[in-house]
């Protein structure tokens, strides 16, 4: 019989990888707090949140009670025709706490889900206004926002991993991602120049536009670069002067990452419509929402199919709805906000530094996420090795080495992994 090892890498795909040449995993045994343990016995402080998602940690008492609690009622029921409570619950939280006037929600069962999602919404509103020939997206060079075909059409179709598809994919418009960093200084030439990208097309293309798509102040896996709230807030200017819908992909910024709430809180905007998923189940289940304004709904609801045509299966999972509230419930009585603020504090002190690195291009923090952006593609492989010989679990992609730690890690867990961080960008810079 083969190993585990081996059956693994013979027969098992994961995220990314070729079956000809698999990266190596690792074995987990089990997790608890901000611990991942491998089967070998290695104990690993989670510097990933397991894609931006574990933000309450592994293994957390009221989050398995919630689970086990709802599966003693029921594990699933469809959601056509029927509704449940935990549901209820869930969306009644998310108008409550989303930007104001998002209003109307659509649970879905992943990121990409919900932006494929979102972008039916955009495209059937302008049918229900009787403008069908908007139908064409906007969207961010560096973006990212999904895996699935739609979601892939509006990702960075020449910097991302999605490029093989671009003779496949439907044809939107791309502008450069702006450059104003988070915490730069305004006014700037760069914003100007950012803003004027997106005046143009605007200006020019709005008649065959539906929707702007971005992800609000930090694009996340193209790039992991922060930007400033006022470019956020002229985009949805200008989205509301030319009549174009904007659309939030918060599924990677939302629950509190960035240092707020949400992406948008930053440039205290309402997009029409919102994405959020990963963090919103603590990481425990796989479970989105794509939410929008009355007004988007109404226009969904008059275009030529009367409905949002969109129904999987598992919509409004109830034990992923259960255990999302269990997390919102968390995250709201938790004092979140001292605790990003604490990790920003600590990952600005120690990796800011970095950037003066001969082989380092730039170094970025923002609330709760730390970037190493390397000169070169590193060695994904080795650099995971590195890390978990100093007791970390961190994975690089391209030239960048990022963090996003667990909300709940503790100072000298924060420690250990910055310190793991400093050593292999040192040692790679002098290699
Ligand atoms: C901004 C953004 N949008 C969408 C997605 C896709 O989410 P999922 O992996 O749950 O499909 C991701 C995942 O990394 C993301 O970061």
């Amino acid at each position: 019989m083969k190993t585990n090892q081996q059956f693994d890498l013979e027969h098992i795909w994961h995220p990314y990888t070729s079956m000809l040449k698999p990266l190596p995993t690792y074995q987990v045994k089990q997790a608890k707090g901000v611990f991942i343990e491998l089967e070998t016995g290695e104990q690993l402080i989670d510097g990933m949140s397991s894609w931006w998602s574990i933000i309450h940690g592994y293994n957390h008492p009221v989050l398995n009670q919630a689970i086990h609690e709802q599966t003693a009622k029921m594990a699933h029921v469809m959601f056509g025709g029927l509704t449940h409570q935990p549901a209820i619950d869930l969306c009644r939280k998310l108008v409550e706490i989303a930007p104001d006037g998002l209003n109307k929600v659509f649970l879905a069962d992943s990121g990409s889900v919900a932006v494929e999602v979102a972008l039916k919404m955009a495209i059937q509103y302008w049918r229900g206004k009787n403008k069908p020939q908007k139908n064409k997206m906007v969207a961010l060079k560096h973006g990212y926002h999904g895996d699935t075909f739609g979601a892939m059409s509006v990702c960075d179709p020449e910097n991302s991993m999605h490029t093989i598809y671009s003779d496949i994919l439907p044809n939107h418009y791309f502008v450069e991602a702006p450059k104003t960093q988070f915490d730069e200084n305004l006014p700037s030439d760069n914003l100007v120049n950012d803003v004027a990208a997106m005046t143009q097309l605007l200006q020019h293309h709005h008649d065959d536009i539906a929707a702007v798509i971005l992800e609000p102040i930090v694009q996340g896996a193209g790039g992991m670069r922060m930007y400033h709230p006022a470019y956020l807030a002229s985009v949805k200017q200008l989205c509301e002067q030319y009549d174009v819908l904007l659309i939030a992909d918060e599924i990677a910024t939302g629950f509190g990452r960035t240092g707020q709430l949400f992406g948008c809180h930053h440039a205290h905007i309402t997009p029409d419509i919102m994405c959020v998923g990963k963090a919103l189940t603590g990481g425990y289940l796989s479970l989105a929402a794509t939410l929008c304004t009355d007004e988007v709904a109404m226009g969904v609801s008059t275009g030529d199919a009367g409905v949002l045509m969109h129904g999987p299966t598992f919509m409004g999972n109830p034990l992923a709805c259960s255990v999302a509230n269990a997390s919102l419930n968390l995250l709201e009585s938790s004092n979140w906000q001292s605790s990003v603020s604490h990790i920003e504090q600590q990952l600005k002190q120690s990796l800011i530094p970095l950037a003066s690195l001969k082989k380092v291009h730039d170094a970025r923090v923002l609330g709760a996420i730390g970037v190493i952006e390397m000169e070169e593609s590193v060695d994904v492989a080795d650099v995971q090795k590195r890390f978990i010989r100093h007791g970390v679990w961190v994975r690089p992609f391209g030239k960048l080495i990022y963090i996003m730690p667990p909300f709940v890690i503790s100072n000298s867990e924060l420690t250990v992994l910055i310190n793991a961080m400093v050593t292999v960008v040192t040692e790679l810079s002098e290699s």
